[in-house]
């Protein structure tokens, strides 16, 4: 069995290459994919770039040259519930593209028209793995379950927040789950989208973000591991 596991920027998944044994770099689609062996699982490492496309591109690519099993994505987002507080965990349940929108021919927004599916769902067994991969790694954050939203935009206000939460009952945004487990979707590979909150995705975004990062891409990475010990 082969795991990908997939981060958007390099400070998301370069403790994860370096704590693995690499037994190749594979170059693709402007992509370095690192296969070799993590927690005694094998797996291909890979920084997709940020966005939706950037996330699609590097999901099929471990799906057609890497035949991976499980389809992992790792990293940060904003949270859009009250209740969950910067450094907190959300484990994916289901994800929408929050930026399609074909509402004028009476979809409901997030529907991507003609297909048989609203929202993209997560794998429950990897779901239930990676609730219990993050309550023993990270006994000092809680962990929440359940929608993430994604789009091609780093949400930074009030206003913006606000619509999404009406629209998608969401817990947080981000800008490529939602197309990694749409290219999971169609090729019938469980997925599971683990983020830790940087952000609250309103006004003052931009400010906490670069402060919380680093501290919630360490909840992830630490989660992953654990997760991997678990499969
Ligand atoms: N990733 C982390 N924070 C985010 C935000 N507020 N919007 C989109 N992606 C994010």
């Amino acid at each position: 069995m082969t795991i990908g596991i997939i981060g958007a920027m390099e400070e998301e998944v370069a403790i994860l290459k370096e704590a693995m044994d690499v037994e190749k770099i594979v170059e693709h689609a402007s992509m370095q994919f690192y296969k070799g062996v993590l927690c005694g699982e094998k797996v291909v490492v890979v920084r997709s770039g940020i966005g939706k496309v950037n996330a699609a591109v590097c999901a099929q690519a471990l799906v057609d040259k890497f035949n991976i099993d499980i389809l992992i994505n790792t990293g940060i987002a904003g949270s859009l519930d009250a209740a969950i507080d910067i450094g907190d965990m959300v484990i994916s349940t289901d994800l929408v593209e929050h930026d399609m929108d074909a509402s004028i021919f009476g979809d409901p927004v997030g529907q991507i028209p003609r297909m048989d599916t609203f929202s993209f769902p997560a794998d429950p067994e990897l779901v239930k793995k990676a609730v219990q991969a993050n309550t023993e790694a990270n006994p000092d954050i809680k962990t929440f379950t359940g929608r993430i939203v994604s789009g091609d935009q780093f949400v930074s206000s009030s206003e913006v927040k606000e619509r999404l939460v009406s629209l998608f009952d969401a817990k947080c945004t981000e800008m490529e789950g939602a197309a990694i487990a749409h290219v999971a979707y169609l090729n019938k590979i469980p997925c599971v989208i683990i983020r830790a909150i940087s952000d609250k995705a309103d006004n003052s975004a931009t400010m906490d973000y670069p402060t919380f990062e680093k501290q919630a891409i360490k909840h992830s990475v630490k989660l992953v591991r654990n997760l991997l010990l678990l499969i």
